[in-house]
């Protein structure tokens, strides 16, 4: 059997940073657990811009629909902020994530306890935190058409639609149902039928799912501004959250800070079942590229390290290996290695990129 393969797009800013460390955890992999990846390299984003005139090449495109998995670091930086629309760093991903039909977007926000300080809100409000949010990631306003911007009546006018279909929603609310059995056995789900028909359809169909596959599971239905409202105010409450593009893509963030940093969140887009039944996939830190801190050697790798976990775990059936890691990289900053974002100015000299990726290797082999 040939090896499984993996297509690094580390992109711009601070991707090629933390990338790196997540190679030392690839070859640590190799050499000590006999799974030897594949492994190839190209751009995205900016750097694929830079390079081509366009954020994704089609070549690119077309290795990520071959490969068993796409890891990605970050895209865009100042420096194509005044891009066209169409060639904008951001659009290699989204023709990423469409292409590749990545529905489900799974994003934990879990929080250490080393790092439950860290967080914007009280300890005991975050201590413990382990919740799962489901996004659509292929669909709503992201892609709905019509979209644009053109002249009505002498102004202009900007238009995008929100648009999703019975069958759209049924796929991914099926997938949070899945991952909710295998954890707390809830699903919260977030829209806003109150003022959006898409909202209404939305709470229908996964009232539907509910009933007909999954109604073993515990499904509440939540206005999506409660639902940011709730996650600040009692997180604990939820197991998995299952909402829309937009709404996921704010809620998400706002999530993350209830971890402590925005530098610790990983995630799975996962699409269907390819010919050899691993999911079409890409795994990618939820933070962007930090432009004001790449190249220093500041950035923290621990969100694009623990996506490798939930590629070892989603693509490879690797359950055992992916807490490994992550058991590593939350003992890493339990006995004190960090980085900037996680420490106070009073608490002495950070922990560069690289120091932080050998300490989870260190950890690794300690096991
Ligand atoms: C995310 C990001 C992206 C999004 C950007 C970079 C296009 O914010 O993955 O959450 O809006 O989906
Ligand atoms: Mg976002």
């Amino acid at each position: 059997m040939s090896n499984p393969s993996l297509l690094i797009l580390a992109g711009d800013g601070i991707g090629a940073e933390v990338m790196t460390e997540v190679r030392k955890v690839i070859d640590w992999v190799g050499t000590n657990k006999g799974l030897t990846f594949d492994v190839s390299e190209d751009l995205v984003g900016g750097a694929a811009y830079d390079a081509h005139g366009t954020p994704l090449h089609d070549d690119t495109m077309a290795k990520a629909q071959e490969v068993d998995a796409v890891l990605l670091g970050a895209v865009g930086g100042p420096a194509y902020d005044d891009l066209d629309f169409s060639v904008k760093p951001e659009r290699g991903l989204l023709r990423l994530r469409k292409e590749m039909d990545l529905f489900a977007n799974l994003r934990p926000a879990q929080c250490f306890d080393a790092l439950a300080d860290f967080s914007s809100l009280k300890r005991d409000i975050v201590s413990g935190l382990d919740i799962m949010i489901v996004r659509e990631l292929t669909s709503g306003s992201y892609f709905g058409e019509p979209r644009g911007i053109h002249i009505e009546d002498n102004q202009r006018v900007g238009i995008n639609t929100q648009r999703y279909t019975e069958a759209e929603i049924d796929r991914v609310a099926r997938s949070a149902f899945e991952l909710a059995r295998r954890r707390g056995n809830k699903v919260c789900s977030m829209e806003k039928a109150n003022v959006m028909e898409s909202g209404i359809l939305w709470r229908d169909v996964v009232t539907e799912l509910h009933a007909a596959d999954y109604a073993d599971v515990e499904l509440s239905h939540m206005y999506a501004d409660n639902g940011a409202m709730q996650l600040v105010r009692a997180p604990k409450q939820f197991d998995v959250i299952l909402t829309d593009n937009l709404f996921g893509d704010i809620l998400s963030d706002c999530a993350a800070m209830l971890t402590g940093s925005l530098g610790m969140l990983p995630s799975a887009s996962l699409g269907a079942p390819m010919a050899n039944g691993r999911p079409k996939a890409l795994y990618e830190p939820v933070h962007g590229s930090a432009p004001d801190i790449a190249g220093q050697g500041k950035a923290n790798p621990s969100a694009c390290i623990l996506s490798f976990a939930m590629a070892l775990r989603y693509s490879f059936d690797q359950g055992d290996l992916a807490t490994q890691l992550e058991a590593a990289v939350e003992k890493v900053l339990a006995d004190g290695t960090r980085t900037g974002d996680l420490m106070q100015a009073s608490d002495g000299t950070p922990a560069t990129t690289t120091e932080m990726g050998d300490a989870v290797i260190a950890e690794l082999a300690a096991f």
